[in-house]
């Protein structure tokens, strides 16, 4: 058994008992197995001095596109349909595997070093197999699916546009290659891109596999008005109530953007138990709108946070879309509407509970896996002043330069800016 303590810390353990706590985090193989001042570990492999460091949970960032990471700077100052169009669509269809492999590392990196510690991510339709061989080398936990796009449409490359049959194919090959690998650190997610790019079959089909199979689908619905206007155009129908006529509004269903809803569709969301993944940063950079996510969280809607791909955002950091989501509500709304607290649940045990994990992951508590970040909040943009709440902190003004270490499974994967694989520790 490998045993390593994590000594003297302040904790947020976003756990209801004790939400912030100090003392120390005993890790057992993948698991925590003791927290508490002062513990009596026995021997341990490992100590992490964690005096005047802050210990949180793993980010779970519930929407993210691995093979993006390379396009950023390669598609700025676009909405999103031209941006699909004219600069992603082509770059994706141009990745090959070596390509692909780089830009998922390139991405996981920059994820990993920012505390983040689990990701939902779509991949393009090529070449998928790569984005898991770099996760399941990286250490990172995953649920992520080759993208699917059957529908026939001359705006789409033709190297991207596949038949229905193959796409249900590979997909379902890459799941059982994938889903559950390295002790359910790797889970397999359908993709569906979005309604534009897909067939009612293939979407029909999408529904009971995610069910027989029981693995979420991943997707984007309602992020922009001229992609809401096509999704109208072609199926008679608003965005969510055509997934829900599908079948497909369910509890394993993640949504990216959700940013224009009316009262129906919101009311779906919130009976079906859909998970919305908000992505601020992409919202505003892509000028797709402003999401009404005070109104969601208060109907009781599952909304969890996601950078979304490099070049909708240019960062990756949790840290920036906490701090998003929270700033661009207190305009319209006052400044309790979106609080460091309930973005700090969002971007932690929101998104654990969205990827179905939250009895794994999220918080920190005895039992769980041990996937959280080391901070170091005394550097001088936050010099040390003892009255002042971490998580707020850590919300307003932290960055991934604060983050020290990140861990997951148990395995130390990044530490002082030096990156792990899983054969080579650190
Ligand atoms: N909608 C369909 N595909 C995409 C994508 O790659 N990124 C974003 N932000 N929205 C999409
Ligand atoms: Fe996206």
């Amino acid at each position: 058994m490998s045993k390593l303590l994590i000594k003297n810390a302040q904790i947020v353990t976003m756990n209801k008992a004790e939400e912030i706590m100090h003392g120390d985090i005993l890790i057992e193989n993948d698991r925590i197995a003791a927290m508490g001042p002062n513990l009596d570990s026995g021997p341990v492999d490992r100590v992490i001095d964690a005096a005047n460091r802050t210990v949180i949970p793993g980010f779970v960032q519930t929407h993210i596109h691995l093979c993006q990471t390379l396009f950023r700077g390669k598609g700025d100052d676009l909405e999103l349909m031209d941006w699909l169009r004219k600069r992603i669509w082509p770059l994706e269809a141009a990745h090959d595997e070596e390509s692909l492999y780089y830009s998922a590392m390139l991405g996981i990196g920059e994820l990993i070093a920012s505390g983040t510690t689990t990701i939902v991510d779509m991949e393009t339709v090529h070449h998928t197999d790569s984005a898991f061989q770099a996760i399941a080398k990286s250490g990172i936990r995953a649920l992520s699916g080759k993208v699917m796009m059957d529908r026939k449409s001359s705006d789409i490359p033709a190297e991207l546009q596949e038949e229905t049959a193959d796409s249900i194919q590979e997909s379902v090959d890459l799941l059982e290659k994938w889903h559950g690998h390295d002790n359910g650190r790797i889970q397999y997610a359908f993709s569906p891109r979005f309604v534009i790019s897909c067939t009612e079959q293939l979407l029909t089909e999408v529904r009971d596999l995610s069910a027989s199979y029981n693995v979420k689908v991943h997707t984007h619905a309602s992020e922009n008005k001229g992609e809401i206007e096509i999704v109208q155009a072609e199926t008679g129908m608003r965005n969510v109530v055509y997934l829900d006529h599908i079948g497909l509004a369910n509890e394993r269903l993640i949504l990216a953007h959700a940013i224009w809803l009316d009262a129906e569709e919101k009311r779906i969301l919130r009976e079906r138990g859909v998970h919305v993944s908000h992505c601020p940063g992409s919202n505003l950079k892509l000028a797709s709108g402003i999401a009404e996510t005070p109104e969601l969280l208060h109907a009781h809607v599952s909304v969890s946070l996601g950078a979304d791909g490099a070049p909708c955002n240019n960062n990756l950091d949790m840290f920036n879309e906490m701090r998003l989501a929270a700033l661009i509500q207190k305009p319209a709304h006052g400044p309790t509407a979106m609080d460091a607290r309930t973005v700090f649940r969002m971007a932690t045990i929101g998104g654990a509970r969205a990827v179905g994990l939250a009895d794994q992951i999220g918080s920190l508590e005895v039992g769980k896996k041990a996937d959280l970040a080391i901070l170091n909040l005394y550097n001088f943009h936050t010099f040390p002043s003892f009255d002042v709440d971490p998580i707020s902190r850590i919300v307003y003004s932290a960055t991934r330069a604060d983050v020290e270490t990140t861990i997951i499974d148990g395995k130390v994967v990044m530490h002082q800016g030096i990156m792990a694989t899983v054969d080579k520790e650190i």
